[in-house]
This record gives structure tokens, sequence and C-alpha cells, in this order.
């Protein structure tokens, strides 16, 4: 009699647990709207959506942005011996960067003779900017924003639809394409993403202009990507830069150069799109589980050979 009673608890539970275990399979496998990533955070305090791996449809957004014929201009700066940098850069850029789309490379040198020649794909085309060189990169960091700025107000204002500003010692390993648009982009820092930000780098000191104290930050932004609307681009560009002069007057440099400043702008103009760090990789650092691909990756370099002063 016992031996019966738990002959039925026994099939009782088995035809539970099967019941589940199908149900689970059914939810993962056939809800559309599943969320494909629960393992990372896909989208911001503000509803800004995180882009990883997973959390679009290429196709889909192909279809969205290829009727409406873009073209994207891209930045990058490329000076003294960062030139050597170029040649890599631009030719992963074509294999993987918005292929299919209308692309406007823009590259800041001071050394034009040694921009090299690289073919570039349907609808790509590159153009130099003679620049004056400097003999410290905290200076070259420093003017970027100023570059930026005038190429935008002089040239791409309402002529380009989107614009990316890039490092140049980085490298594509994968798609990077439309899913990446967004009014104001910036990109989630490789070391401090899932941080607390009381560990973020950001300049603490209250004299600078990009200071941010401990109780305020929402994420630490690379400053190897910037992307958004010219419009927005331009504004965000201006204010750094004005913010850069006026620290400098005062002669304090933020921890970071540009990029203390960018991570103030941001967080006070909140970006409509983030991407997550497979937009902005390192290559010297340990992946984690949630990397599932690696788009984009600063080169490993030795600065001591690259800078022209430490
Ligand atoms: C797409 O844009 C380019 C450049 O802005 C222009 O020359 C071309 O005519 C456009 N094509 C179509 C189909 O609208």
């Amino acid at each position: 009699m016992r031996n019966m009673t738990l002959n039925f608890y026994l099939r009782i539970t088995i035809i539970i647990t099967a019941f589940l275990v199908v149900g689970l399979v059914f939810l993962r496998n056939y809800t559309p709207y599943r969320n494909s990533r629960p393992d990372v955070p896909t989208t911001s305090l503000w509803l800004a959506p995180i882009v990883w791996d997973g959390t679009f449809d290429v196709k889909m957004i192909d279809n969205i942005y290829k009727p409406k014929n873009i073209t994207v201009a891209t930045t990058v700066f490329a000076l003294g011996k960062y030139v050597r940098f170029l040649k890599d850069l631009l030719e992963s850029a074509e294999q993987h960067f918005m292929v299919g789309y209308r692309v406007h490379y823009y590259v800041f040198t001071d050394l034009p003779d040694k921009v090299p020649a690289v073919t570039m794909g349907e609808g790509h085309r590159l153009t130099v900017i003679k620049t004056a060189g400097s003999n410290r990169w905290q200076e070259i960091s420093l003017r970027r924003m100023e570059l930026l700025e005038k190429l935008i107000k002089n040239e791409l204002m309402n002529k380009v639809d989107y614009i990316f500003s890039l490092d140049v010692d980085s490298k594509f390993y994968s798609h990077w394409g439309a899913e990446s648009l967004g009014d104001l982009v910036g990109v989630l820092h490789a070391w401090f993403f899932g941080s607390y930000r009381n560990n973020f780098p950001y300049e603490r000191r209250p004299e600078s202009q990009a200071y941010i104290p401990y109780e305020e930050g929402d994420y630490y932004y690379g400053g190897a990507v910037i992307g958004g609307r010219p419009e927005n681009v331009y504004k965000l560009a201006k204010t750094c830069r004005m913010q850069l002069d006026v620290d400098r007057s005062n002669q304090i440099e933020a921890a970071w150069q540009e990029e203390s400043h960018l991570n103030k702008y941001f967080l006070y103009n909140k970006p409509t799109k983030l991407l997550s760090p497979e937009y902005l990789w390192d290559d010297t650092k340990w992946k984690f589980n949630h990397m599932k691909v690696v788009r984009f990756s600063q080169v490993v370099k030795n600065y001591a050979e690259i800078r022209p002063n430490p």
C-alpha cells in the first residue's frame, strides 16, 4: 500500500516536471519577443537600447535603413606615428564597417603621404585632411574635438546623416552595421562595464570642467568611439572643446583628457543608444561569457614607442 502511494507521487512529480521542461523549451524557442540576452542589461535607466549580439536582426535593420539612402561620415585622427595604424583600420573597416552603406572617411593627418592606398568598397570613399602635428599626445587628444567641430560645421552639417569618430589604433573583427546608428551614440568602456561608479576614472577635481562627483554617473564611456547625428555630434564636440579650453586656461588637464570631458557631456546629455563593449574591446582584456563577439578592438601597442612624449 505504502509503495503504491510513493509510486503515485513519483508519477505526479515526473508528469509535472515533464510539463515544466516542455513549457520552458517552448517559451525559449517559440516566443518571438523573448529577451534574447537575459545575461546582460539591454536598456539603460533612461531606456536607451544597449546593443549586444543577439538583440537585433541585421536583415530587419537593413530593411529599415537601406531605403533611406544614408551617408555615414567617419572621422579618424592619425597624427605622427599613429599613421601606421591606418592600413589595418581601413582594410578591416572595408570588410566589416557599414558594408552596403555610403561611407565617407575623413582622415586627419600631418603626414598625408603616408596614408595607405586602401581599395574602397562600393559607395565608400576617403578624404585626407592635412593637419598640424604636435609633440605631445595629450595635445593631439585635446585638439580632436576642435577639428571635429570645424569639420561638421564647414562640411558635414545637412550633408551627411550620421557621424562616427573612431580611434585609429583599432581594428574591426566582425560586423558593425546600421544597428549602431542613433541620434547620440556612446560606447561602454570594456574595463568599467559592470563596475560601481565610484570606481569609474572620472575627473574628480572640482577645478576641472570635466568634474563628476562620486555620487553621480551612469556609465564610463570609451573615448575611442563617438557617434550620432551631425547636429548632436557638433554640439558635443563644441561643448567639449570649450570646456577643454577653460581647463587649459586654468592650467588643469583632466585625468583622461578628451575622454573625461566626453563622460561629463554624456552624463548631462544622455546618449540615445549605447554600444556594448563588443564595439570597443581591448585585445589585452580577458573575455567574459557575455562577450559573444568582438566587433572593434583597440590594438595592443607599445605607448613608449608610439607616443611622441611620455
Ligand atoms: C542617395 O544619396 C546620394 C548622395 O547623397 C545621391 O547622390 C543619390 O542620388 C541618392 N540616391 C537616391 C536613389 O536617392
